[in-house]
């Protein structure tokens, strides 16, 4: 069959309060344009975010009420880690309550101020636990992950040459450990092939420095390898996934993607004396080694959850309801990042509104447009998150591209509602010529993109 169903039936449903054109009109003003301070329930189609998102199966829920809220020693934690153990292959295994606590604890234990930390792409958090520790975060992408347009199949890629010029630039014995995000999210949500990943890991081996991955949506790059790198057609997506991680020395993990879970994530390691001194900094900061600042019934859910997403219909899905979204709109018109990522599609704002000066934030009106249209919340990936005001001039120093990320709740949406993305984002996109830009009405000296507020430069919805 050519039709590619969603792989579950639904037996939970959580209403969606519809609203008006009028209605949203008026609570993005009462929200200064920023839709991070939407109330969600004002929201139709959610797609800020796919982290803590998705929707949970049946068997999760069943473990949630098996879980064993035991302070130490619970049989929940060992589910917990022999699940990770057998699809990651790691020694050690340490729960945290989310990705980023992962990061603060493997970057406080390893790094020091003059350190350099290289990775394909950072995420935020990832970065700025690094600079929190003194030392440098690099960002290495291929030249291709810079381009929107660029079809090409990896392009979450690192660039390797680049890698060996920084290690002889700094040496190795000041990078304490290099990082890949598999799939590069700030990239576009573009995967990292197997070829890549072995290279990166044969640069570190040669050099003694260990390799990490940042290892959200590790599934959903998997399951690309599978569709698109020689050799891979015939393999389950699990041995997949093994052989990336034989490749690596430790990882980080946000359970909050590609574990199908609300809450956690953990840290793996194959170094015992790291792992001991990571568990030290735990039990301080998030709680004792066999719960690390989650429930036992969380422990429970994720367990469920790693095995879920391996499982090959429910990748062929996912891959394909954002691809559908992302080959609907272009076939449109709508620039996009090509090709369509693994949990997002990212339109390419600068090219949706060429007469709108980075500046002037055109990822801004977009995600406002797209709101008041159709209630649909995105979230801009620009200027208004990585650009910043220069101290002396208060001109805009605009970021390295302009886009709008729409990332999809994993078992959350069905085909129908990708339609009415369809429609809502088609129709902004052929009245474009009316939108203009935005201005910051107020913004934080940091991380300002969660509590801005903005005044318009047009006619908003006209
Ligand atoms: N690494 C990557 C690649 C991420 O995308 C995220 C979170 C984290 C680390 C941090 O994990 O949120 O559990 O602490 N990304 C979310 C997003 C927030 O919307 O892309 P966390």
């Amino acid at each position: 069959m050519k039709t590619i169903i969603e792989p579950f039936k639904i037996k939970v449903v959580e209403p969606i309060r519809m609203t008006t054109r009028e209605e949203r009109f008026e609570y993005l003003k009462a929200a200064g344009y920023n839709v991070f301070k939407l109330r969600s329930d004002d929201v139709l189609i959610d797609l800020l975010t796919d982290s803590g998102t998705s929707a949970m199966s049946s068997q999760q829920w069943a473990g949630v009420m098996r879980g064993d809220e035991a302070y130490a020693g619970s049989p929940s934690f060992f589910r917990f880690e022999d699940a990770v153990q057998d699809i990651f292959g790691f020694d050690h295994v340490i729960p945290t309550h989310q990705g980023r606590a992962a990061e603060r604890i493997l970057f406080s234990t390893v790094c020091q101020p003059g350190h350099v930390v290289p990775n394909n792409t950072h995420f935020d958090t990832t970065r700025a636990n690094i600079e929190a520790s003194g030392a440098k975060a690099v960002d290495l992408p291929v030249p291709e992950g810079l381009v929107p347009s660029d079809p090409r199949p990896f392009k979450g890629n690192m660039d390797v040459e680049k890698l060996k010029a920084l290690i002889s630039e700094v040496g190795a014995g000041a990078i304490p450990l290099c990082m890949l995000t598999i799939t590069n999210n700030t990239g576009g949500g573009q995967p990292v092939s197997m070829k890549n990943i072995r290279e990166v890991s044969e640069v570190c081996r040669g050099k003694g420095i260990p390799l990490y991955i940042d290892a959200c949506r590790f599934a959903e790059n998997a399951y690309f390898i599978k569709l698109r790198e020689e050799g891979y057609q015939d393999m389950d997506v699990k041995e997949i996934v093994q052989e990336i991680f034989s490749h690596a020395d430790g990882c980080t993990m946000s359970a909050k993607k590609d574990g199908l879970a609300n809450i956690g994530g953990f840290l793996a390691t194959n170094d015992e004396r790291l792992a001991r001194r990571e568990k030290d900094l735990l039990i301080l900061t998030e709680g004792y080694p066999t719960y690390g600042g989650m429930a036992g019934r969380d422990l429970e859910a994720i367990a469920v959850g790693l095995k879920e997403v391996l499982q090959e219909d429910y990748l062929e899905y996912r891959l394909a309801s954002v691809r559908y979204l992302g080959e609907h709109i272009s076939a449109e018109g709508v620039p996009i990042v090509q090709p369509p990522g693994g949990h997002a599609v990212y339109i390419d704002a600068a090219a949706f509104l060429p007469h709108v000066e980075p500046s002037d934030l055109p990822g801004q009106s977009i995600v406002v447009e797209l709101y008041v249209e159709g209630g649909i919340r995105g979230v801009e990936v620009g200027t208004v998150m990585f650009g910043r005001q220069d101290p002396d001039t208060g001109e805009e120093i605009p970021a390295a591209m302009e886009l709008v990320r729409l990332a999809m709740p994993r078992r959350v949406y069905t085909q129908s509602h990708v339609d009415y993305l369809v429609e809502v984002i088609v129709a902004v996109y052929r009245r474009r010529n009316a939108v203009g830009g935005f201005r910051f009405a107020y913004q934080a000296p940091a991380l300002r993109h969660f509590t801005a507020e903005f005044e318009p430069l047009y006619d908003v919805g006209s």
